[in-house]
């Protein structure tokens, strides 16, 4: 990928410049041959009398556009193959900058995370979708109709989980998150799991449970569920409605938190987690518990 980078950084200004001189020594050549001209002088001489000479400047001015023309396709200023071609596919940005989260997450882990993990997924579903019905699929559909494939499909079963797995783990985090839940998502929580604490309890042992993979707050039969997937999998395929998730793979963390994987769970909970996307995510159907409901509990 870094190699990619570096090859598209250099090759812009590089043929931009061949292009250039492509353009000067096209012209300076076709001149040359057109008035036999032989050295810089004659050239001089040459272009002088081109005010002078209609028919010769019509056929200078002429041949100038189409070489500058040229020049310019060649370079990629204009392009008419290119403009033929179907747009790149979308690479969401971060929806906050990579050191929006320090000191709990650091800008080198979002950056790498972000930059190079996620947008290999990314990229790959964009690979495997030219040409196919799920050229202007939403990863959703992708996941749910590319489930029990096999070979090139299961890639990009895979690969379309993974990029909106973390599609939805950039946006359970927020600067200044973790503090108090709103008051529907604090309803229902509490509801379900007795208390914030004990909610938090569960979700951190969720999340230690795990290798590579996944901790999640779903709805699950209409009630707030915490759960774990194991590497790629996600909840959408068990009639789960994620409210919120932590990317729970080494390159989450590694760099920040090294083997204290159990402080960087903390620092989610407690200073990063969006509970306004949480809520935002319950279905309409579920309402804030009652006071009495919560008594039942
Ligand atoms: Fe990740």
């Amino acid at each position: 990928m870094q190699s990619s980078y570096i090859t598209e950084e250099l090759t812009g200004p590089l043929q931009e410049l061949c292009s250039q001189y492509l353009c000067v020594l096209t012209i300076f050549h076709i001149i040359n041959r057109y008035f036999h001209t032989t050295d810089e002088r004659t050239f001089m001489d040459t272009m002088s009398k081109l005010s002078h000479d209609p028919a010769r400047r019509d056929f200078l001015k002429t041949t100038a556009i189409g070489t500058a023309v040229a020049a310019a396709a060649f370079s990629g200023i204009i392009n008419p193959l290119k403009a033929a071609e179907p747009e790149p596919f979308h690479f969401p940005p971060l929806p906050y900058p990579e050191n929006a989260l320090e000191p709990y997450i650091s800008a080198r882990t979002l950056n790498i995370h972000h930059d190079r993990h996620y947008r290999k997924y990314v990229q790959q579903v964009a690979e495997r979708v030219k040409g196919t019905d799920y050229q202007n699929a939403t990863l959703e559909k992708i996941i749910k109709e590319t489930y029990g494939g096999i070979t090139m499909i299961e890639t990009l079963h895979l690969m379309a989980l993974l990029a909106w797995n973390h599609d939805f783990y950039w946006k359970s985090m927020m600067s200044g998150g973790g503090a108090t839940m709103p008051e529907r998502l604090k309803g229902e929580v509490t509801t379900a799991f007795g208390s914030i604490d004990n909610f938090k309890a569960k979700f951190k042992e969720a999340a230690m449970t795990l290798g590579s993979g996944w901790a999640w707050l779903v709805i699950d039969n209409g009630k707030p569920v915490v759960t774990y997937t194991e590497y790629h999998d996600t909840p959408l395929l068990k009639n789960q409605k994620p409210l919120l998730t932590l990317d729970c793979w080494e390159h989450a963390y590694y760099l920040d938190y090294q083997d204290r994987k159990g402080d960087y769970v903390d620092a989610f909970l407690n200073h990063l987690a969006n509970w306004q996307f949480a809520e935002s995510n319950l279905p309409a159907t579920a309402s804030a518990p009652s006071k009495t409901k919560t008594a039942k509990k």
